[in-house]
């Protein structure tokens, strides 16, 4: 599953081999030149593999992990599905109290007494140990437990400068779990693909197949003092009890996670969205409008194209009131305005002026976009039954200028909105 075989871990982790590791960028960049120098170097066919496997994961890494990645190791899938360090710090601010100062010096009452208020997590189906990473370089002592050897072994590496951090190979449903402060779930939601042999993943869409199980998670969730549980975005909404906070995240545009927050984490009831990119938006379910109504309007000069994590949490029409904005459709997440949108909701949208509704029938929207000078198109829907690819090609146009088509529906009506990005 994790695509390592503890041999080859347990020569990976040799001191030698890990500091050839941190050295490979003094070798050619070329793979079978390095491979080659590896190999003149005396390594095993195994070991360079391994290490070459290893410099590209932690350049691959980087993207999430930031520059801890280049002092970690990772197995292909553990990489794929551990939390970007950003939401992970967010994880830990929620498990350890918003503004909570856990390095504190003073109890309840005052009293100076640190070591008790040290917050202690469980982080079970810990992974790489991204998440973990953040709850124990903000000051909580982590319980660190993978049902996989390789993978806690890895945890192990990866955790190794944090003295407040420790990593068992155990199975999450052997843990007594009554004796934390604080709990966290990242059920694993792969499995490896029927007949694959290339140890590639597929998702597992029954909640009660995650390891462990949803079921048991949750039944753990709601006896702990606070818990938190990430889980794939598209988590169908009826699967959500009562008793939590549902959070959809998206990190720099792409939607990444919801997660269920209970007891103590949990801060609001209900379904929320937090948007983090440069600007951050939270989007709470009370913000949306308390009427009946759709909210639908006659086009304005801008579409906006709302975030999917407030798309995924069924938010879009708590935007209205802030942005000023109506829907187009009432079954379509898209929003329009007469105004550029500003202020801080603007950081949930994606805004494009329309120049032009156009036709949606290829060969009278090819005539119509040749006729204005467009050459190339990016393509965007909601709404409509097209494939973007498939349209692009039947539309061969020419050179000319650039532009963002949005197929969509206008009450009845299919049609294309000719728009330029703001
Ligand atoms: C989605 S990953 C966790 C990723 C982690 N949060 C991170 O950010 O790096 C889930 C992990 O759970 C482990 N796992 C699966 N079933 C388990 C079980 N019953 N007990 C403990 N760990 C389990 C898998 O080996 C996998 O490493």
């Amino acid at each position: 599953m994790n695509g390592m075989d503890p041999q080859t871990l347990t020569e990976l982790l040799d001191v030698s081999v890990l500091d050839r590791l941190d050295r490979i960028e003094d070798l050619p960049a070329d793979e079978l030149a390095r491979s080659s120098a590896l190999r003149k170097e005396g390594y095993s066919a195994e070991v360079t593999a391994g290490l070459l496997t290893q410099a590209q994961l932690r350049k691959d890494a980087v993207k999430k992990l930031g520059p801890f990645a280049e002092d970690m190791l990772f197995t292909r899938d553990g990489l794929a599905q551990a939390t970007r360090l950003p939401v992970a710090a967010h994880h830990a601010r929620r498990l350890l109290g918003e503004g909570k100062d856990t390095g504190g010096d003073e109890g309840a009452d005052g009293s100076a007494d640190a070591a008790d208020s040290t917050p202690t997590i469980a982080d079970l189906g810990c992974g790489i140990g991204a998440d973990s990473f953040a709850f124990a370089g903000m000051g909580a002592q982590v319980t660190a437990v993978d049902a996989d050897e390789v993978t806690a072994a890895i945890a192990s590496f990866n955790l190794r400068h944090l003295a407040n951090a420790s990593v068992e190979h155990a199975r999450a449903e052997d843990i007594d779990t009554s004796a934390f402060d604080a709990l966290w779930f990242d059920p694993a939601r792969r499995t490896v693909g029927k007949g694959s042999k290339s140890g590639s993943t597929a998702r597992i869409f029954d909640p009660e197949d995650f390891s462990p199980s949803l079921s048991w998670v949750i039944d753990k969730a709601l006896a702990a003092k606070a818990a938190g549980v990430k889980l794939g975005p598209a988590l169908d909404h009826s699967l959500i009890p009562d008793e939590a906070e549902a959070q959809w995240v998206s990190h720099l545009g792409e939607v990444v996670e919801v997660c269920l927050y209970f007891g103590e984490a949990r801060q609001r009831p209900g379904r929320s969205a937090l948007v983090m990119g440069e600007r951050t938006l939270l989007v709470h379910e009370d913000d949306l409008p308390a009427d009946d109504e759709d909210g639908v309007g006659e086009l304005g000069q801008y579409l906006l194209e709302p975030d999917g994590a407030i798309v995924r949490a069924g938010l879009v029409t708590a935007l209205c009131g802030p942005l000023q904005a109506r829907r187009v459709h009432p079954k379509i997440a898209y929003l329009t305005t007469d105004a550029e949108p500003s202020g801080p909701a603007a950081a949930g949208v994606t805004t494009y002026e329309v120049a032009d509704v156009l036709p949606a029938k290829i060969p009278s929207l090819r005539k119509a976009l040749i006729s204005r000078g467009i050459g190339s198109v990016v393509i965007k829907k909601r709404g409509a039954d097209i494939v973007p690819d498939q349209v692009r090609r039947q539309l061969k146009l020419p050179a000319g200028d650039k532009a963002t088509l949005v197929f969509t529906r206008l009450g009845d009506r299919h049609v294309v909105l000719l728009t330029q990005p703001c």
